[in-house]
C-alpha cells in the first residue's frame, strides 16, 4: 500500500469530516457511550469545524490519502494550544486531532503525521506541543510516548452528555531534535 501525506487546504473540510467521524466510530465503540459518540460526531465533526481550522492562519492540518486514486485515510490537526495546563506559554501548539482509518494503522502512518507536525512547530518557533487524549486510550497514549511526549496533566472532556478523564501530554521541542 502507498500513502501520499500533504497539507490540507479550503474544500478537504469534506474529506476531513467523513474520515474524523469514522476514525472516531472506530476508536470508541465499545469504549465510550454509542449516543455520546453520535452526538459528538455530529457536533464536533463537521465540515464547518474542519473549515474554520483550514482558514486559521495559525492552523495546519494534514491529510493521508491512499495511492492511487487518493482516498482519505487520516489526517492530523495542528492549531494553538488551549488546554489546562499549569504553566501555558503563548507559543504552544496543539494536536487536536490525529485520526488513521484501523485498517491503516500501524504502516508508520502515525509517525509521519506527528513527523510533519513537529517539523512545522519547530519552523514557526514553537517550544513545546501539547494535546489531550482520553485516559483510557492505552493504544494511543503508548503511541504518543514512544515518539516523546510525557504527561503535564488532566482534563475533564466532554462527549455527547458524558464527561471523560483525559490525560494532557507534551513534547518539548527545546529538547528534542527528532521524532
Ligand atoms: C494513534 C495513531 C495515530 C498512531 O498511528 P499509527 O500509524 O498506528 O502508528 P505508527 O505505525 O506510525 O507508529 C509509530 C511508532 O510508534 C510505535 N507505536 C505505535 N503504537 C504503539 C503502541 N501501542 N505501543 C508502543 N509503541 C507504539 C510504533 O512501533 C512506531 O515505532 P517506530 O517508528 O519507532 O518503529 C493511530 O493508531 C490511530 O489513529 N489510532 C486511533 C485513533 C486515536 O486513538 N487517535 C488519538 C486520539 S487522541
Amino acid at each position: 500500500m502507498r500513502f501520499h501525506v500533504r497539507l490540507c487546504m479550503p474544500g478537504d473540510e469534506q474529506a476531513l469530516a467523513l474520515v474524523g467521524q469514522a476514525a472516531f466510530l472506530e476508536s470508541f465503540a465499545g469504549v465510550l457511550r454509542g449516543t455520546d459518540i453520535l452526538a459528538h460526531c455530529a457536533s464536533q465533526h463537521t465540515p464547518a469545524i474542519y473549515r474554520a481550522w483550514l482558514e486559521l492562519a495559525s492552523a495546519r492540518v494534514w491529510i493521508v490519502e491512499m495511492e492511487p486514486a487518493a482516498a482519505p485515510v487520516g489526517y492530523l490537526v495542528l492549531a494553538p494550544a488551549h488546554l489546562p495546563v499549569a504553566n501555558p506559554r503563548s507559543d504552544d501548539l496543539e494536536i487536536k486531532r490525529i485520526y488513521l482509518l484501523h485498517r491503516f494503522q500501524g504502516s508508520g502512518l502515525g509517525r509521519r503525521l506527528m513527523t510533519e507536525a513537529v517539523q512545522h512547530a519547530r519552523r514557526a518557533g514553537c517550544r513545546r506541543l501539547l494535546l489531550g487524549v482520553y485516559g483510557h486510550n492505552d493504544q494511543a497514549i503508548a503511541f504518543y510516548e514512544h515518539v516523546g511526549f510525557r504527561h503535564v496533566g488532566e482534563r475533564r472532556f466532554r462527549v455527547g452528555d458524558s464527561t471523560y478523564d483525559d490525560v494532557i501530554l507534551g513534547l518539548d521541542l527545546c529538547e528534542r531534535e527528532e521524532t
